[in-house]
């Protein structure tokens, strides 16, 4: 399979919001990646259920939703009613992870666990073979545009040699100071989806940065 990209909905205009979700239907790109952030888990507030089906109403690719809040159980059911096609847990925010899984999974939704620069891709040991995603956060998440943490590309080589060991499905996503400079390092380490903010709308021209990005 070759690689995917996830354009970041995070860093788009949001008084331009509805141009923006097309101008990702009609480039390269694979998925939309979405972020919710609850001011708790993050020292950030992004946005919300109105805004998520305002984004679903536009956009014609997977929805791929990242949730940076704590104890993500409560939401399960609302973000497939919003239209989450895959649904990311922060494994820090949940107590009990395996069960946050199957719950993604019977709501009909792909389960994506996410890990914060500091947590080892070695707690996934349990859980790899059930999962669809594990979103490495290359970058403290709460913002855009922060500077890419070098020790990622060891991190995606132990969890790419976990993977295989285990015999699992699961994508390696990256997400946080994706640029043009070290997005095929990431890919060479085992990155499978690129997730991409300020690379892709800080750019003068988004679709071009998205159509570089999927070049190998
Ligand atoms: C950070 C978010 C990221 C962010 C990436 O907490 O999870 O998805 O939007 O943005 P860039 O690519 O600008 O680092
Ligand atoms: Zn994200």
């Amino acid at each position: 399979m070759s690689h995917l990209v996830a354009p970041s909905v995070l860093s788009a205009d949001f008084g331009n919001l509805q141009r923006d979700i097309e101008l990702i239907n009609n480039s390269e790109a694979d998925w939309f990646h979405i972020d919710i952030m609850d001011g708790a888990f993050v020292p950030n507030i992004s946005f919300g259920f109105p805004v998520l089906k305002a984004i679903q109403k536009h956009a014609k690719k997977t929805l791929d939703v990242h949730l940076m809040i704590v104890d993500p159980d409560r939401y399960t059911q609302m973000f497939k009613d919003a239209g989450a096609d895959i649904l990311t847990v922060h494994l820090e925010a949940c107590a009990h992870l395996h069960r946050s899984i199957q719950n993604i999974k019977n709501a009909g939704m792909k389960a994506g666990v996410a890990l914060n620069p500091h947590t080892s891709v070695h707690l996934l040991e349990d859980v790899i073979a059930d999962i669809d995603l594990v979103c490495v956060m290359s970058v403290n998440p709460g913002f855009g545009g922060q500077k890419f943490i070098e020790n990622t590309y060891a991190k995606v080589a132990a969890l790419k040699k976990l993977i295989i060991e285990k015999n699992s499905k699961a994508l390696i996503e990256i997400d946080g100071g994706v640029d043009m400079n070290n997005y095929k390092k990431l890919l060479a380490a085992g990155a499978d989806v690129l997730v991409a903010g300020n690379t892709v709308f800080g750019s003068a021209d988004p679709a071009k940065a998205i159509k570089q990005l999927k070049q190998i």
